[in-house]
């Protein structure tokens, strides 16, 4: 077979030996995104990005949202990936991807204060009653994320645990190996978000990435995931909503959406007639994904970031300020990078689109 990292290597021997670089790969339901990210002694360059829509899902009509949809097959994605690779044309092969929030369980769990080499099994023996699947076909990982006292005044720890169904695991394996590339290291997408997007010291926050068919929310404290909770409301709801009310064609709802945002109307219909009740319940689910942080942490959200696709909703930002009272700060993915000047004037869109495949690429360096 045609080994393209040995090609790499032909093509760039000297930028290999004095420059280590890596893709980070983000692969949605509806764009692929990579970033090129090399480090030089010790600065950081963003090389080469590339953001692949397939607008293919548009053409489905306005079937509700199926979970089917969320699924990515490897027959889709190999020749996606090889269109991606072909047209950015990086200068290595060696890809860090992430598995999407989606196709991951995230469970808190609460167990008494034992033995640090009892606590896996403890674990793993509880985990089986919040993941719907045999705990011997998932990866778990596990962070402890705070310690108590329970009403009897015994000691308990809390852990934050994240669980990947093998077989996507090893989906995504063969979809990069397939696709010619390297794999190095595959996480779940909201510890890259958390990676590119907050620093150690930053105050509670919320992320919010509105994707295509669905939007997480992830709550991150001192720098580490602290919950996650997702909704099946995202970009592709506000599209079909405009698409019913207008009664215009998905892909030209799409357009408008894009286009005008929560801020213009269509002919004489508000937009924001159509999205602001869609908009409200993926809100409404980021509410109660708070309350059900502050409630059991005791500490409050300070800040919400939004990214994803959607976060390029024309007037979002303001309308969420005022719907849930929280700072919105502005995303800054690439602040870490050193990027060239041409692209200066698409930075806002891109920190919000390369987060997840920013933190990626990050994991390698930082
Ligand atoms: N300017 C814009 N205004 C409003 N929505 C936008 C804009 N640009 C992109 N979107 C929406 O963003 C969504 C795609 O987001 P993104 O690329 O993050 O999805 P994804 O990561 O592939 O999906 P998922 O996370 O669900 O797998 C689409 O619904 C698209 O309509
Ligand atoms: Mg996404």
């Amino acid at each position: 077979m045609f080994d393209l990292g040995i090609q790499g290597f032909f093509d760039d021997i000297a930028g290999l030996f004095t420059t280590p670089r890596v893709l980070g790969i983000d692969m949605g339901t509806v764009s692929m995104k990579m970033v090129e990210v090399s480090k030089k002694v010790d600065v950081l360059t963003l090389e080469n990005y590339g953001i692949l829509e397939t607008r293919e899902y548009l053409n489905r009509g306005n079937a509700a949202i199926q979970t089917s949809s969320l699924k990515i097959s490897e027959r889709e994605a190999i020749p996606l990936l090889k269109k991606l690779i072909e047209e950015t044309k990086p200068h290595t092969r060696q890809v860090i991807a992430s598995i999407p929030s989606f196709a991951a369980f995230f469970v808190t769990i609460d167990i008494p204060a034992i033995p640090d080499a009892e606590v896996g099994k403890a674990i793993q023996f509880q985990a089986r009653q919040y993941i719907p699947i045999p705990i011997t076909e998932v990866s778990l990982e596990w962070v402890k994320i705070s310690e108590f006292q329970n009403e009897r005044g015994q000691s308990m720890h809390r852990y934050f645990l994240t669980a990947v169904p093998t077989a996507i695991v090893k989906k995504y394996t063969a979809i990069f190996k397939g696709a010619g590339l390297r794999l190095v290291s595959l996480e779940v997408e909201t510890a890259a978000l958390a990676r590119a997007l907050i620093g150690n010291t930053n105050p509670i926050t919320m992320i919010m990435d509105i994707g295509g068919q669905s939007t997480a929310f992830i709550v991150i404290e001192g720098g580490a995931v602290k919950r996650v909770t997702q909704s099946d409301y995202a970009g592709s709801t506000l599209t079909q909503a405009l698409s019913r009310t207008l009664d215009i064609s998905a892909k030209r709802a799409e357009e408008l959406k894009r286009r005008k945002g929560l801020l213009g109307s269509g002919g004489e219909y508000e937009l924001s007639t159509s999205l602001l009740p869609f908009l409200d319940v993926i809100i409404q689910e980021g509410e109660r994904a708070r309350r059900d942080y502050e409630r059991a942490s005791g500490k409050q959200i300070e800040e919400i970031m939004v990214v994803g696709g959607g976060a390029n909703l024309k007037g979002l930002e303001t309308y969420l300020k005022n719907q849930m009272h929280l700072k919105v700060r502005t995303p800054d993915a690439l602040w870490r990078v050193r990027r060239s000047a041409e692209i200066e004037p698409i930075v806002p869109a891109l920190n919000t689109e390369l987060a997840s495949a920013m933190g990626l690429a990050l994991r390698k360096f930082l």
